[in-house]
């Protein structure tokens, strides 16, 4: 039987935040922007394991913390990489190396700063895309007008929007491909996993995300986050 695997990229030091420490380490309502994500997959009934993929040399992270103690099902990777790619690169092999996934099983491959994930969304993704060779990912169509712009600050011409998606995480693809997929990529020019899966010749789905899951990245994103995470 097929396993769903929640794969968390935390080793990134969060320089746009600009918190003085790690994003996912920043409270929000009494706990961390990484332990709220966590409990997001915590939660969900279709998810069997989650790895979570720290810097070697994270200081911060609190095993003992109780929350995350009661996430039995919960393994923690010290193998981060200089990029978000590497990271999910380090913790794929992890995964597979130490017999925690098998070759079958589906990876969710999920941004620790994306805390506001919505359960729909993920039940969406695992439905529509649980069981399909090529995996897919969550996006939302892109609903702003696009401007390509000059080096000397002017608008250069509209892009058609139609048929554009902005593309969120999870992404979701069997560990053998998503495996293959990171070690064939050449890193410094991925974004995110299904770009590495793109390169293999495969079209993976696009399934309906959710614009509440957003990812802190700037520090005006926290104030709609905070919100987010109130309602829930
Ligand atoms: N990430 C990671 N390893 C890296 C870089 C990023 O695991 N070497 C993770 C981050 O911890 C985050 C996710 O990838 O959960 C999305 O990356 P991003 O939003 O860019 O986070 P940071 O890289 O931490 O932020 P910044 O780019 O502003 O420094
Ligand atoms: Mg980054």
């Amino acid at each position: 039987m097929k396993r769903n695997i929640a794969l968390i990229p935390a080793a990134g030091t969060g320089e746009r935040f600009g918190a003085g420490k790690p994003k996912q380490y920043v409270e929000i309502h009494g706990k961390t922007v990484l332990q709220h994500t966590l409990d997001i997959f915590a939660a969900h009934p279709q998810i069997s394991l989650t790895a979570v993929v720290l810097a070697a040399d994270d200081s911060v992270f609190a095993p003992e913390a109780a929350a995350f103690q009661t996430a039995a099902e919960t393994v923690l990777l010290r193998c981060g990489g200089a990029s978000r790619a590497e990271t999910v690169r380090n913790g794929v092999n992890a995964l597979l190396g130490l017999g925690l996934a098998a070759p079958g099983d589906n990876i969710l491959v999920h941004d620790a700063a994306r805390c506001c994930l919505p359960e729909a969304a993920l039940s969406r993704l695992i439905d529509q895309a649980g069981s399909h060779p090529d995996g897919g990912i969550l996006a939302v169509p892109v609903a702003d007008t696009l401007k390509s712009g000059g080096s000397d600050g002017r608008i250069e011409t509209t892009v058609p929007r139609s048929g554009l998606w902005q593309a969120q995480t999870p992404q979701l693809f069997s560990a053998a491909l998503l495996q293959r997929a990171l070690a064939a990529a050449d890193l410094g020019a991925i974004t995110d996993e299904a770009s590495a899966v793109e390169r293999l010749g495969i079209r993976p789905l696009l399934v309906p995300g959710d614009s509440r899951n957003l990812k802190l990245t700037l520090p005006q994103d926290e104030y709609i986050v905070r919100l987010l995470l109130a309602q829930k």
